[in-house]
């Protein structure tokens, strides 16, 4: 059954909204060492508190979603912000007229149906220029739960990604509290040819 998350934004049952950046993230901008003029693209990015970091480090960041309702209170929430810019749309079935040269993900791939993760795969290779990178946080609960958000483990997240990228870093992060041994951070690669 398909997750209607307009609806969950119009009843305000967000509970994985914090209202801040995810900790990992947090972290892992004081130590980038990413070109000034990086493109970021944050996918289900809900309503836009990792795409304002991205932003607020100086790259320019799109925040995509598929609620249009987590869109519009991503742009009221951010308004002020420069170089940040919130669209509708669907990660997995639409293309960009540019592709990024940096996607990070961050409870998109464990929102989706797991039936629909190597579309999930196809559609990062669509989005993300070649030489890019794709940093991710990824929940490792267990597969059998009901979700979203719907578990994941190191083989199948492996083996969805290294057919098409490169694994540079895998590591655990700082979490929100309730996340504790949950998530893994990866940097991936994507190889220019
Ligand atoms: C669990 S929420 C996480 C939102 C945000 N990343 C956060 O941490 O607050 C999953 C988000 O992905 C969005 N979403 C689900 N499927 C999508 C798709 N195919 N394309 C773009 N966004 C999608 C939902 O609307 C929702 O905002």
């Amino acid at each position: 059954m398909q997750t209607d998350w307009e609806k969950r934004y119009a009843d305000e049952d967000t509970p994985w909204d914090k209202g801040e950046p995810a900790p990992g993230l947090v972290d892992w901008m004081k130590k980038q060492t990413l070109e000034p003029g990086t493109r970021v693209l944050v996918p289900g990015c809900g309503r836009g508190h990792d795409a304002n970091a991205w932003a607020l480090a100086g790259f320019e960041t799109t925040g995509l979603d598929l609620s249009n309702l987590a869109v519009t209170e991503a742009q009221e929430l951010y308004q002020s912000q420069s170089g940040l810019a919130f669209f509708p749309g669907d990660f997995l079935d639409d293309s960009p007229e540019q592709p990024f040269d940096l996607v990070f993900e961050h409870t998109l791939f464990c929102a989706i149906d797991p039936e629909r993760r190597n579309e999930y795969a196809k559609a990062l290779d669509r989005w993300l220029q070649p030489g890019g990178h794709f940093l991710a946080i990824h929940f490792f609960i267990p597969k059998e739960q009901d979700g979203p958000p719907f578990g994941t483990d190191l083989e199948e997240v492996t083996s969805l990604f290294s057919s098409f990228m490169n694994l540079i870093e895998q590591w655990t992060p700082r979490n929100f509290p309730n996340r504790e041994k949950e998530e893994q951070m990866f940097l991936w690669e994507k190889p220019i040819s």
